[in-house]
């Protein structure tokens, strides 16, 4: 129940209820008028008087992955109440990936837009971020770097495992394997059937380490979330408590002045780049974190990321990458054993949300217990980062592959190229008995980046050719300017830039070309001219997607490339004040 009075270290005249009045010309009248309207709700003066945390409410029938929200909400406003705060839940805009048409990233700026006006126009000291599915927690911690109040974010939680047939099977690494089995024929129907009603078995956000689980495990090594934060399953106890906790602390952050950007700093953002690359995470975590840097002024050196992929291995031992998942990792302790392998590679110093430093809280949870599914630095699953920067005449401006999911024989390749113009092409094609194509190809397809799709979908898991499938072939060199899934694997090259959309060489390749992958070289070659190039380009050039109107419009008009976050050029920082990461 709320204290007597509200907390004095406050600064009561710039907050609470009188914070950003509504413009009637007439400040006291605005107060009034809010008062009365707020009253109307059944609050009390003393109630109104209180520290105000805004909680940014995902909830969705459209969102399984936040089936947990009205349990979450009522921890939270628990835990801000006990603290002498005023809880106030609204409405935030929900992405769920299988829900999201055309794709989940054409929306997520529209979020974090929606998020960040949400903080901006209503009253509140600090502000609790609930988020889970891919999007939603890049997009609430992009809004909220750039309304800078106090946040905090709660992450929903995993799903729980299934069984198949005596089989542990998750969201959605396995979807794709049972899909995979059912495309070669190798599972019918009915067992296609049948697994379908394992795989999600219950709320939360996928199981294994895709955008989800990288994402939470992201924010809680840039400070902003409590100690603890990534794992928790979305429906256990332990989830609650974290949502309690947040919601006390988003209090004292109140209190304090914790503002976001004392968070989220370049060691903040040094870590949350080793941990991507020491889960082994969604290449999709690129994107996100260049977007968020982008918000406070940091822009993405590929090059850089590379070095500190060579220096950073892969501990965790969680699907794509490995074989667990996520409510193993937090059974072996979730990131405080991550983060205490990790230590000697990260800045301790960096503040978190809870006032403390990075190296403070590793230190507070003591030695972990013995397990398998976290290694020891010096035994890693992946002796290096599970993500590789590739350059080359075909990606000017970069491109990349999760090494740690691709076929160590296929990272070293020279193929034919097997191109389709678009993703209709695709569909169109990929399984005709009549597609000329051999296992050794190189698979390329073009416009799925941020402008050419739009939104840049996770087209980039290029299906194997049905007629190969069926001849037992598993994987083959993929390269596209879209994103793939994290829970997806593969040898597969994604993020091309510039995309072809915008007259990238990717526009040009056509099939009968060579190209040639080594991923140890990080090199992307295409085996054409720059003469044979500039002939083409010539010869058929680019249109460039526009749009007469809308949201559409906006994005098209605005949206920047995989370097630097598939942001509103907009929206960034306008000072550059450094580079991210550092080395
Ligand atoms: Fe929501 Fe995977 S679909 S986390």
């Amino acid at each position: 129940m709320p204290t007597s009075k509200p907390p004095k270290t406050l600064h009561i005249g710039e907050s609470g209820l009188r914070k950003g009045l509504t413009s009637y010309g007439d400040k006291e009248f605005s107060l009034f008028l809010r008062k009365a309207f707020i009253k109307g709700a059944g609050y009390t003066d003393s109630a109104l008087d209180r520290p105000v945390v805004g909680i940014a409410n995902t909830g969705s029938a459209y969102n399984p992955c936040h089936g947990n929200a009205p349990q979450l909400i009522e921890a939270v406003k628990r835990g801000v109440m006990l603290a002498g705060g005023l809880p106030m839940d609204f409405p935030n805009m929900s992405i769920h990936e299988s829900f999201s048409s055309p794709t989940s990233m054409y929306l997520r700026n529209l979020m974090a837009m929606e998020t960040e006006e949400l903080i901006r126009a209503q009253p509140m000291d600090a502000v609790v971020l609930i988020g889970g599915c891919d999007k939603t927690v890049p997009a609430q911690l992009m809004g909220a770097a750039s309304a800078g109040l106090p946040a905090i974010q709660l992450i929903t939680g995993s799903m729980l495992t299934g069984s198949h047939r005596g089989n542990r099977v998750g969201a959605c690494t396995d979807c794709r394997r049972y899909w995979a089995q059912f495309r070669a024929n190798a599972i019918d129907s009915d067992e296609k059937d049948e697994v379908n009603q394992q795989l999600v078995p219950s709320v939360g956000t996928c199981s294994v380490m895709g955008t989800a689980s990288t994402m939470a495990c992201i924010a809680e090594a840039l400070g902003m979330t409590v100690p603890g934060g990534a794992s928790p399953p979305a429906v256990t106890a332990e989830r609650m408590r974290i949502a309690e906790e947040t919601g006390a602390r988003a209090v004292q952050m109140a209190i304090d002045g914790l503002t976001i950007d004392r968070i989220l700093t370049a060691d903040a953002f040094e870590n949350a780049w080793r941990v991507l690359l020491a889960i082994g995470g969604s290449t999709n975590g690129i994107v996100h974190l260049a977007a968020l840097a982008g918000r406070v002024g940091l822009d993405l050196d590929l090059a850089a990321l590379d070095r500190m992929g060579r220096s950073t291995p892969v501990l965790l031992d969680l699907k794509p990458s490995g074989q667990h998942y996520m409510e193993d990792f937090h059974h072996a302790g979730g990131m405080a054993t991550l983060l205490h392998q990790l230590k000697p590679l990260l800045r301790l110093n960096a503040l978190t949300v809870n006032g403390r430093t990075l190296g403070e809280n590793i230190q507070a949870t003591g030695l972990p217990h013995a397990q398998t599914v976290v290694r020891p630095l010096d035994q890693p699953i992946y002796p290096q980062g599970g993500i590789a920067v590739l350059q080359g005449n075909l990606a000017p401006g970069g491109a990349i592959i999760k090494q740690s999911a691709a076929d160590p024989v296929l990272m070293e390749h020279e193929g034919r190229a097997v191109v389709f113009e678009n993703s209709e092409d695709l569909a169109q094609r990929i399984d005709r008995d009549d597609l000329d194509v051999n296992a050794d190809d190189i698979l390329v397809l073009k416009n799925i980046g941020p402008k050419g799709a739009p939104g840049m979908p996770e087209a980039g898991y290029m299906p194997i050719p049905q007629k190969l499938a069926r001849a037992g072939v598993k994987d083959m060199v993929r390269i596209s300017d879209g994103r793939m899934s994290g829970t997806a694997f593969g040898t597969i090259v994604l993020h091309v830039t510039p995309e072809s959309a915008m007259d990238g060489p990717l526009a040009h390749v056509q099939t009968g070309d060579r190209i040639r992958l080594s991923v140890a070289q990080r090199r992307l070659d295409w085996l054409v001219s720059d003469e044979e190039l500039q002939r083409r380009r010539q010869a058929q050039p680019v249109v460039t997607p526009s749009a007469t109107r809308g949201y559409r419009q906006l994005f098209l008009q605005h949206v920047t490339q995989a370097d630097q976050g598939v942001d509103f050029d907009f929206l960034r920082h306008p000072d550059h004040k450094g580079h991210t990461p550092s080395g």
